[in-house]
């Protein structure tokens, strides 16, 4: 039985993705290996539709979290300060990178799931002229929530500060209008709405942004400015997941020929709506209101006398796997996601097999 998986990533690979995993061995310092980097790197900026003179797509082994890591401890000068929003365990993650990292920075915390409001961030900032950057979490994978990154962008371009994306769950699927909002950096991963295995993990980056944090260097392994010098060359500090390459070369040109983030969106959200409205009939709330929520991801109330683990349990029997709250929301809530290569006959499927279990 083909499982689906509902968890948000690793997801469901098409045909075709899986196919190019098995392309012949590969030594990462041949030519094949830079010409494959190079298609990479360019469609990944395609995405967006953002230039290779100003931005680079700066492609590494690891999962979303090194990307993160990555992009903290490379955009930030030594005397740099970023404010990290909190509202959910990304966020809470990032502030964890720059307090072991030691780079300077404070946090605007909210509840897990709480909306991010643009006066309270207003203030915050205006009460410490120190701050040169902000961190925030795009889609905050939590909750399901999408923070409003137009508005904090709006905010940062006002104070001419920097602003870093986490958006691990939403690159390929959500709007990012890097140029318009004034984006400097943001860390995403192959295993979500690209489609793609886990294990290659990306930073899309202003070249300028790391011209200006010139000199730092926190880490070796997780440096971009290391990356992105060999990677201009074509070639590669380290060893990388070459069949991840493989994979997420195929994926993205999937992800073009299907219609770029837009009709991904489209597509996420007609299988969304089929989940909030069969749910809704089985009495099974959402945590947001639609409006608040991405495309990818929705937190759900457990239906009542129901605990995560039976209810997972029972639909995994048929063939359907969900995701847990975390932290105290796996108490109360359970989280489903509908990325990947699954049709809107398998949701349906889903949502049978849901009403059965009830
Ligand atoms: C928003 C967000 N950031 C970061 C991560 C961490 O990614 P990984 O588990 O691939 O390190 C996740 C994982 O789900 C995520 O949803």
């Amino acid at each position: 039985m083909r499982e689906i998986l509902l968890n948000p990533g690793p997801v469901n690979l098409s045909d075709r993705v899986r196919t190019a995993l098995l392309k012949p061995d590969l030594c990462h310092r041949e030519l094949e290996f830079s010409v494959m980097q190079r298609a990479i790197r360019e469609k990944l900026l395609r995405v967006y539709s953002l230039n290779e003179e100003d931005w680079a797509a700066v492609l590494m082994t690891g999962s979303g979290t090194s990307a993160m890591e990555a992009m903290l401890c490379s955009c930030i000068p030594v005397n740099g300060k970023v404010l990290v929003i909190e509202n959910g365990v990304y966020g809470e993650r990032l502030s964890r990178i720059a307090a072991i990292h030691r780079i300077d920075y404070a946090t605007l915390h909210h509840e897990w799931g709480a909306p991010i409001l643009s006066d309270t961030l207003e203030q915050r900032l205006a009460g410490d002229p120190g701050f040169t950057h902000v961190a925030v979490v795009h889609h905050e994978t939590t909750s399901g929530r999408l923070n409003d990154l137009a508005g904090i962008a709006g905010i940062c371009r006002q104070r001419r500060l920097s602003l870093l994306v986490d958006s691990v769950s939403s690159f390929g699927a959500e709007e990012l209008r890097f140029d318009a909002w004034g984006i400097s950096a943001s860390a995403a991963t192959a295993n979500k709405c690209l489609h793609s295995t886990p294990g290659i993990s990306f930073v899309i980056v202003k070249r300028e942004e790391l011209r200006k944090a010139a000199g730092v260097q926190r880490t070796l392994y997780l440096d971009l400015p290391i990356y992105l010098a060999e990677q201009d060359r074509g070639g590669t500090p380290f060893t990388q997941s070459v069949q991840g390459f493989y994979a997420l070369d195929e994926a993205l040109s999937e992800h073009a020929e299907s219609g770029g983030w837009g009709k991904r969106s489209a597509d996420y959200w007609k299988k969304m709506d089929l989940v909030r409205e069969g749910f809704a009939r089985l009495g099974i709330n959402a945590l947001l209101p639609r409006k608040d929520c991405s495309c990818v991801l929705n937190s759900f109330h457990l239906p009542a006398g129901l605990d995560y683990a039976t209810l997972h349990d029972g639909l995994k029997q048929q063939g359907f796997v969900i995701y847990a709250g975390q932290g105290d929301f796996s108490k109360t809530l359970f989280r489903i996601s509908v990325m990947g290569n699954n049709s809107m006959e398998d949701m349906q499927r889903f949502l049978n097999a849901m009403q059965s279990l009830l």
